[in-house]
């Protein structure tokens, strides 16, 4: 799905905001306009008084979407954004022929509340795939939902 320039400044500025940089998840500008090049990925965006406020990327692949990336500014959590994002890309999903969305997540991230309360339900699980700042490990989760 290729982006305006506009919308990929809007992705970048909740981007910035919205990941703890201590964990280096938050993609780069570069990375964000590759994906979004190749035409399997896609992309939501929540504003609120047309200021950016969380986006969604997702990719699909055959009759699965993957959540590459979820996020909402600090200012604006709480708000029931997140949820109404990942509703909106399960519905995006299912028109495009998707039976399941699937994500993966660092085993301590509190997003897991949106998530098990979204529909999604733990499928597996890849150990010691993250480190934290500590140094520690940690497993990616694996979750999926039904569409
Ligand atoms: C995860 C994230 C997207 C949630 O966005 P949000 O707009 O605040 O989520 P919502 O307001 O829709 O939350 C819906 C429900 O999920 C649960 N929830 C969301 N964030 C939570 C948190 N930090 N702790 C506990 N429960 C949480 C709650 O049950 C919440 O309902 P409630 O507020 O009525 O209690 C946001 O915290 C974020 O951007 N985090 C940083 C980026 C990230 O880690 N993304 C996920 C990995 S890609």
């Amino acid at each position: 799905m290729m982006a305006p320039a506009d919308d990929i400044d809007r992705i970048m500025a909740v981007m910035q905001a919205a990941f703890d940089p201590a964990y280096g998840e938050a993609w780069s500008r570069r990375q964000v306009e590759d994906a979004l090049l190749v035409g399997n990925c896609h992309y939501r965006i929540a504003e609120v008084l047309e200021e950016p406020a969380g986006f969604t990327l997702s990719r699909y692949g055959f009759e699965e979407e993957e959540l590459l990336l979820i996020a909402v500014s600090p200012d604006f959590r709480r708000r029931g954004i997140g949820e109404t994002l990942l509703r909106d890309c399960k519905a995006d999903a299912k028109l495009r022929g998707a039976r399941q969305l699937l994500l993966e997540m660092r085993s301590d991230n509190l997003a897991v509340h949106l998530y098990r309360q979204s529909g999604f339900v733990e499928i597996g699980a890849r150990k010691n795939y993250y480190r934290t700042p500590s140094g520690a490990r940690l497993d990616a989760i694996t979750f999926a939902c039904p569409l």
